[in-house]
């Protein structure tokens, strides 16, 4: 069988009103507004408005919308009792038995109308973050935190992280974070939820299957893999050697290259100032500077771009979370994403079935018993 082909590279899927990516210009819009405007000028609330119903809310519908997410933050005590149980395992397995989990108990479970889909897409993007907090607290030997409804989604999952107030910069590099994470058009995690949906499946059904789909190392797994890279570097001098070698074994390199930009990644030009902000704050510019010197080495040697992954590696360890952390916390904000594809899906639905080339062996009769 020929090898990678397929990957239905440049094969439209379906139509879409959520998200455009321009491969060539590196741009980035959801629903007509540039990344580069949205971060930083608006909330991760305010994405998740506008991913969902259309358009930026008012001052009203965000405040409602803020009162809605902060009720919905507490998890049933059976899934806190869940969490508890799971054997140790990486982070991404465990948040995905915990997003199915947390279907058994939505107050919706059998309502796939509109409506509840669409509070159960506010409710999934409320519950995600106390689900990875949880995860994390619980991994270190500690309570989980109760969330904060005075606080905003960026700022109460630090809180519920740590334990602790978050200091000022982190909030608002956790926030721009969520706001750049939110959504990418039909990459592999959002395809398979739209997959799972197209079958009439629950939104729980389609969000476990993307959070199962973003683990890989291929997909939003990458940013772990690139943090542990960092850390094989260990000092800057040392990331060209290393680049060298990795190509020369013909190995890929993490949070580099992509299947629609063909240039930079524009929220890679954004997360690689705020790692180098929050290094300087942090006391340490040691990731930054070696992810630097990787960019340099790798733009050299294959004129590969870095994406979203790369910078958001050292951009999480600065605000002091450890590396297994990181994909989860893609999925804290991505889900906002997929579950408004989700609701797209569901609105103008037809069932994803494609075809295989069949190149296997030509039909064929049993061998008679006695010659097997
Ligand atoms: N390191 C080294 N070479 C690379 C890399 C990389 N990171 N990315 C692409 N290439 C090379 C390939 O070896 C290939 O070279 P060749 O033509 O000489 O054989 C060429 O670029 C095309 O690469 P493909 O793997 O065919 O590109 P594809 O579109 O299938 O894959 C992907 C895209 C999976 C993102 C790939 O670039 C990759 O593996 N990157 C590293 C993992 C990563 O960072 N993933 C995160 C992506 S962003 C996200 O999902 C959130």
């Amino acid at each position: 069988m020929a090898e990678g082909k397929g990957g239905l590279e440049d094969v439209v899927a379906c139509d879409s009103e959520i998200c455009f990516i321009d491969g060539k210009q590196g741009r980035l819009l959801y629903r007509g507004y540039d990344i580069t405007e949205l971060a930083g000028h608006v909330s991760f609330e305010e994405v998740c408005y506008l991913l969902w119903y259309g358009d930026l809310p008012n001052s009203g519908q965000l405040k409602e919308l803020r009162g809605r997410l902060a009720a919905a933050r507490v998890l049933p005590a059976g899934i806190v009792q869940l969490l508890r149980e799971l054997p140790p395992a990486r982070p991404m397995m465990s948040l995905r038995t915990a997003v199915s989990a947390l279907g058994l108990y939505d107050p919706e479970r059998d309502d796939n109308s509109l409506p509840a889909c669409q509070r159960k897409a506010e409710r999934m993007t409320a519950q995600m973050p106390s689900l990875v907090a949880a995860l994390a607290r619980l991994s270190e030997g500690k309570e989980p935190v109760a969330p904060r409804a005075d606080l905003g989604e960026a700022a109460n999952f630090l809180h519920m992280m740590r334990g602790s107030d978050p200091e000022p910069l982190q909030v608002e590099a956790m926030d721009m974070a969520l706001v750049l994470h939110a959504d990418h058009e039909l990459n592999a995690s959002t395809f398979s939820a739209r997959v799972t949906a197209a079958t009439l499946a629950d939104m729980h059904a389609a969000i476990t299957s993307a959070v199962g789909t973003l683990e890989g190392p291929l997909h939003g797994g990458a940013n772990e893999e690139v943090m542990r890279m960092l850390v094989k570097i260990g000092a800057p001098e040392k990331a060209a050697a290393f680049v060298h070698d990795a190509l020369a074994a013909g190995q890929k390199i993490s949070g580099f290259g992509h299947r629609v930009y063909k240039t930079e990644d524009p929220r890679a030009t954004i997360l690689r100032r705020m790692s180098h902000d929050l290094g300087e704050r942090a006391g340490s510019t040691l990731y930054y500077d070696i992810t630097r010197a990787v960019e340099k080495a790798i733009f050299e040697e294959k004129k590969l771009y870095p994406n979203v992954d790369l910078y958001s590696a050292s951009t999480y360890h600065a605000m002091g979370i450890a590396t297994d952390f990181f994909t989860p916390i893609f999925a804290v904000s991505r889900v906002s994403g997929w579950s408004a594809h989700v609701l797209e899906q569901y609105a103008h639905n037809r069932l994803i079935r494609p075809r295989a080339e069949y190149v296997g062996p030509g039909a064929r009769h049993l061998p008679a018993q006695a010659a097997r």
